[in-house]
């Protein structure tokens, strides 16, 4: 049986294939602060914190950080540069379909599309351990990826390349209709010729299907953004990002 996907994509390669992709982290950590009204020394759980991109600056501004993650690669990254840092962070090698640490956080981050990976029922436990790890009013941060025009039909399948530092980077984002699900590959061609590349499968959810999912695993959605910059979200926004609280 091959692994799945998400045991193999994350490793040294990722700030190449990804790197160009993301947002300043430090920026995305006041806005999440803001978001979440986080007060001064709240617990925070970041699941599939990659390599502490949030949960370090997170930890630097006083709050008391767990980063979850699967690979040991990017953990290794993390820690690495935690202890360059001088920064305290609890780092864990747990599958976010296992990780439940009862009543423990006042909030739990996903950041840059971390949910969705597996099939509906395994998605659907991931938000009950996350409902379990909150304290009673704790909030989710749940930062996604919006392709409802892309599923909806409305949109053809996303085809673009650009130049990066590390060489020239092309993304192609197949939509499955029938399964609600991005296939997304990412090839890069560095200037030696060398290429690298990664595919990813992520399930999609409507708002309303998070609204089912969240309600049945204890939390109540308590707003929708397009962004982490908090705008409006319409069906082309290019984040979903979804508040909810545990009741
Ligand atoms: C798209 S990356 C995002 C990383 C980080 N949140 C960021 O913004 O840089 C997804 C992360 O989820 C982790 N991951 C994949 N499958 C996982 C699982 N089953 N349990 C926990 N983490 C997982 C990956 O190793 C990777 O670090």
């Amino acid at each position: 049986m091959p692994r799945p996907w998400y045991e193999t994509i994350f490793d040294e390669r990722y700030p190449e294939l990804f790197g160009p992709l993301e947002r300043d982290p430090e920026e995305e950590v006041s806005r999440i602060v803001d978001l979440l009204s986080l007060p001064p020394g709240a617990s925070v759980v970041d699941l599939g914190c990659g390599r502490g991109r949030h949960a370090i600056p997170l930890s630097r501004r006083g709050y008391r950080v767990t980063g979850v993650d699967l690979s040991y690669k990017m953990l290794r990254l993390a820690c690495e540069r935690a202890d360059r840092e001088g920064i305290a962070v609890e780092w864990v090698r747990e599958d976010m379909r296992e990780f439940v640490r009862l009543g423990a956080f006042d909030a739990c981050l996903s950041m840059f599309t971390s949910f969705g990976f597996f099939n509906d029922q395994e998605n659907e436990k991931v938000l009950r351990n996350v409902s379990a790890s909150l304290k009673e009013g704790g909030t989710l941060l749940l930062d996604l990826r919006n392709a409802q025009k892309g599923l909806a039909g409305e949109e053809e399948d996303l085809e673009k390349t650009m130049g990066v530092p590390a060489g020239r980077l092309r993304l192609h984002v197949h939509f499955d209709r029938q399964t609600g699900r991005a296939h997304a590959e990412h090839e890069l061609t560095r200037p030696d010729g060398i290429r690298i590349s990664s595919a990813f499968d992520v399930r999609i959810y409507s708002e309303e299907e998070l609204n089912g999912m969240l309600g049945r695993a204890g939390m109540h959605v308590t707003a929708v953004y397009g962004s982490l910059e908090g705008s409006l979200f319409t069906p082309g926004a290019e984040r979903m990002v979804v508040i909810a609280r545990r009741v």
